[in-house]
This record gives C-alpha cells, structure tokens and sequence, in this order.
C-alpha cells in the first residue's frame, strides 16, 4: 500500500508530479478549515503545507504515528510548531534559495512603487480623476543614488543589496551576524539597527519571525526614521508592528511603506486600507510561475526522500 501524502493546497503540477507513488490527497484550492484539515490528515505519513497552515501538535497528533516528514513550501516554517515536530520524530523541511532572487524582486518593486507612487498614481487614472500632466503632480523621492537600509542579511536580504547596486545606492545593513565577505566584496557596510533606522532613505525588511524579531520594527523604531524615509516588508507581518506603522504613515512621519506581509493574514490593519502611501501587495513575494514551480519540486523531494529512507535536501530540524 502507498503511503498517504497530504498535500494541504493546489500545489503546480512539477510538485506533485513527483509524489505520483504515494497515495496524494490535495485538500482544496483555498486555506483548508481547520475541521477539514484535521479530518484529511488522518493516517498522512507525509504532509506538504503552505504558510495558510498552522502544523502543530494537534494536526501532528491527528496525522498519527506513523507521521514522518511535514515539507513546507515556504522558506520561511513560523507555522510549524519544531518542537511538537521533534517529540514526534517528524522532519520539517522548507524551501530555501529557490525563492530568492524573486522575492528580491518584489521587495525592489514595492520600493519603487512606494517611492514613485505607483498605486495612488493608478488609482488617479482609473477613477477618471487625471486630467493632466502637472509638473508636481505624484512627485515621489528619486530611489537611484540613495541610502539603503537591509534588515536581516540573508539569502534574500543580499540579493536585494545586488539590485540596489545597479541603482547607485548606499547599502547598510543589519543582521545578528556580520557578513565580512559581503562586505568586502560587494561594498555594504555594517550598521546598528538605530543607526540604519536613522541614516537610510530606504529600509528593507528580510528577517524570519522569531521571538527577537516580532515587531523589530515598532513604534520607537519608526520615530528614529527620517521624515522621508519609505520602508519595505517582505519577510513577516508581525516583524513590523502594523498598528504602529499606520499610525507613522497617516502622521506623515515617514514619506511611504510598501508591505507585502501583514500581522493577521489575509486581514490587513483597517487604517492602512485607509492610506495613499503605502502600497499593498497580498503576499506575492514569491508569485513567479518558475519559482512556484521550484518550491514545489523541492517541498516534494523533500517528502520522497523522507518515505524513501533518505537524507531531506533541505531540512529545519535536526
Ligand atoms: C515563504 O516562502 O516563506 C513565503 O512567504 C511564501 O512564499
């Protein structure tokens, strides 16, 4: 008998292609309820979620004993519960590196919307209310030339730093660790976080959400931010205090924020629906057709060689 595999959404075909041996169960198309999901698990030797599922010890306990891998299609695994995973013996694997050069995109993308109004601008021309080219007309900062702040250094933090390159711009960033490497080969210099917060015109945000980092970004941090200062997030919602920051935002205290991640997913904070400046993108950072195809592939391999008896390629626990 093939071992039952549930995957809990619509994955691309490249994904479960891979996992034709085993015995697939897609749950649905939309986010699973949590009745259904726990109903659907029973007897999973493997199961493949996204970010929309929270895999704790329940959904573990309803899967059973004979549960042994969860292979998220994510990079980042703040759904996952590791230390219910690891009193069960389940290996958690995610989808590292093949996601990074896109969601690097659309960080840069949401800087330059921000910055140059793109979503006020569009929401102008579609209501009918342009009726001319002005000279001051959606006039927004220059992004080539200026200072740029990456929080959190990692695989997707740097590759933002290689796009600001190519625009001219200063780089600082910040991270627990310092990357010498990087430093001397690409020209960015270390700052403490006050002192990015303080001297950037441009703060990008790229940590995994941790117990250090939940709300990294609050109220005190937004005070330190230039008045012209437009700040990205691509990495978690509740890194940045949401509240804090519509409250910076309709102050005028900062120029504009460009958020692609929100504290309460799929609720965003009712105030920034509110705003002009700031750009709101529904969690897209990965949403290429090639890297959804990778995440895929790699969220199955993970769980083939899991039931095969062999090394994960990418796990998160031990
Ligand atoms: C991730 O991979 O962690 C993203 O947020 C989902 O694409």
């Amino acid at each position: 008998m093939p071992e039952k595999v549930l995957v809990t959404r619509e994955i691309p075909d490249a994904g479960l292609r891979l996992l034709r041996d085993f015995d697939v169960t897609v749950v649905s198309e939309s986010p699973p309820g949590r009745g259904e999901l726990l109903e659907a698990v029973h007897g999973a030797a493997g199961i493949l979620p996204t970010v929309t599922e929270k895999m704790d010890a329940e959904v573990m306990d309803a899967a059973g004993d004979g549960l042994k891998v969860i292979a998220n299609m994510a990079v980042g695994y703040d759904n996952v519960d590791l230390d219910a995973a690891g009193e069960r013996d389940v290996v958690v694997t995610n989808t590292p590196e093949v996601l990074n050069e896109t969601t690097a995109d659309t960080a840069f993308m949401l800087l330059l919307a921000a910055a140059r109004r793109l979503g006020e601008a569009e929401r102008l021309l579609r209501s009918g209310g342009w009726d001319a080219w002005g000279p001051m007309q959606l006039t927004g900062p220059d992004v080539w030339g200026k200072k740029l702040g990456v929080v959190g250094f990692g695989r997707i933090g740097q590759a933002v730093a290689r796009r600001a390159r190519g625009f001219d711009m200063e780089i600082l960033y910040h991270d627990q660790y310092r990357n010498e490497s990087a430093e001397k080969e690409t020209g960015v210099q270390y700052a403490e976080l006050d002192e990015l917060l303080r001297t950037c015109d441009f703060i990008s945000v790229h940590t995994p959400l941790t117990d250090e980092t939940h709300h990294l970004i609050g109220a005190r941090e937004l005070e330190r931010m230039k008045p012209e200062a437009v700040l990205i997030n691509t990495s978690r919602g509740p890194v940045v205090d949401e509240a804090a920051l519509a409250d910076a935002l309709s102050e005028e205290r900062i120029f504009a924020a460009g958020l692609d991640v929100y504290e309460k997913e799929p609720e965003v904070h009712p105030k920034l629906l509110e705003l002009e400046n700031v750009v709101l993108a529904p969690h897209i950072g990965s949403a290429s057709v090639e890297t959804r195809d990778r995440m895929a592939v790699l969220a199955a391999e993970n769980i083939v060689a899991v039931l095969s008896g062999d090394e994960p390629k990418t796990p998160v626990n031990g």
